[in-house]
């Protein structure tokens, strides 16, 4: 314990709601919430006052309000939430992924025929215009990505460290039947679709377990060097039969990705991520080791199951995840943002601005899946040829 650290909200939707929820939760440091700031003054008022917090007229105002500021908004604003943060000194948490290519500037911008390599400059750009901001800056970066704060991913690590394994070969899935966000869907708002809204999440993961493997072994990480990826549009091709259950208002991005890895050491792994799988978020990492398989399941897990003949009788309970409907057997997630990580992340991230001690989840990490995501963009355009990473 010292300082009691003040946490600034950017953006009143839904990242900040569950940002604010772990915050209650960050047992590492004294902490207490500053204020929001958001575009759009109702929705932050009404965000504020469930909190009793205090609402900021601008971005600059929050920042020099607090300590640590959480930036939850749509991914083509974090390099600018990020770039003011640290310019003031602050740490700052951003929501994945970390930035993107939003057509900025190119007039009729269309996600589906942008040329990807210059995409991918462009994605590199931002990322090392916060590279540098980073590295002038007092402040640090917490790249918010959950999956690395997950307890199965935190049990993983310290099998690989103490196993002293090899990591072979990777799975990692995000799917579920489309995102809630209005937002999502169009490009220029989201820098893409499945493949960097849902497979940033095993991506980053896995990066970071053969980054501990790497230094667990040999005391530097093992990172990627190419990727190969193919990505579809499948509720967007006129053949695709609507039944009504699978969202399919996306305007210029795909629903369906698949990326295959290869790190320094020859290994692999590959991500699946799509908009079209039924039942419940299936959040799920498999890792095959030359002395144990391990399966990380995020989502669905077994912990609790609960059966009823009619969903009727649960209208007014959370049951789990995007799940289509509540009768029947579900897999009912009595702590899903336990097992997601996210007061775990929040926990780890205050500990680090309070003691100056190491983030796993940093701008490194970061860096690392967004050029593998927008190198993947590049290879799915020329029909899923392997293409060479570059390093930041
Ligand atoms: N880690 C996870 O599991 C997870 C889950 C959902 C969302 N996210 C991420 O969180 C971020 C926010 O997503 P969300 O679902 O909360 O979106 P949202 O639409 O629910 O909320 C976004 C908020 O930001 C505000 N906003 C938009 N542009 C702004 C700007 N330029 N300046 C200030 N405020 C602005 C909006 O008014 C809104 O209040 C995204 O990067 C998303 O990818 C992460």
């Amino acid at each position: 314990m010292g300082k009691k650290l003040k946490a600034g909200f950017v953006g009143a939707g839904f990242a900040s709601r569950f940002h604010y929820d772990a915050l209650c939760r960050v047992f590492s440091a004294e902490v207490e919430a500053a204020g929001v700031y958001s575009r759009g003054r109702e929705k932050a008022e009404a965000f504020a006052a469930e909190r009793s917090m205090k609402v900021f007229g601008s971005l600059e105002e929050l920042i020099d309000a607090c300590d640590v500021v959480h930036a939850c908004v749509p991914p083509a604003f974090h390099e600018q939430v990020v770039v003011e943060a640290l310019r003031r000194d602050r740490d700052v948490i951003v929501e994945k992924p970390f930035t993107g290519y939003f057509g900025q500037g190119v007039e009729d911008f269309n996600g589906d025929t942008f040329d990807r390599r210059k995409g991918l400059e462009e994605a590199l750009g931002s990322v090392r215009r916060m590279l540098e901001a980073e590295a002038a800056s007092k402040g640090r970066i917490m790249y918010a990505e959950n999956w690395v704060y997950a307890p199965p991913v935190q049990k993983e690590k310290e099998v690989i460290e103490k196993s002293g394994c090899q990591i072979l070969w990777m799975h990692g899935e995000q799917s579920h039947s489309g995102s809630h966000s209005p937002s999502y869907g169009i490009w220029h708002l989201s820098g893409g679709g499945s493949l960097i809204g849902k497979g940033c999440h095993p991506l980053t993961a896995m990066l970071y377990l053969k980054q501990a493997e790497g230094i667990a072994r040999n005391g530097s990480p093992i990172r990627p060097v190419s990727v190969s990826a193919r990505v579809h549009a499948i509720t967007r091709m006129p053949s695709f039969q609507n039944k009504g259950f699978i969202r399919a208002t996306y305007e210029d991005i795909e629903d369906f990705a698949i990326v295959h890895i290869v790190f320094e050491d020859g290994t692999i792994a590959d991500v699946f991520a799509n908009e079209l799988s039924l039942g419940g978020t299936n959040n799920t990492l498999t890792v095959n080791a030359d002395n144990h398989r391990t399966i990380c399941n995020m989502s669905h897990n077994d912990t609790m199951e609960t059966y009823t003949p009619s969903a009727a009788f649960f209208k007014d309970i959370y049951v789990v995840e995007k799940t289509e409907t509540k009768e029947g057997w579900s897999k009912m997630a009595p702590e899903e943002g336990w097992f997601l990580g996210y007061q775990h992340e929040l926990n780890a991230f205050y500990k680090a601005a309070v003691t100056g001690g190491p983030v796993d989840s940093n701008s490194t990490l970061a860096a690392d899946t967004i050029s593998a995501i927008y190198t993947a963009y590049v290879s799915a355009a020329e029909g899923g040829r392997e293409i060479e990473l570059k390093r930041l």
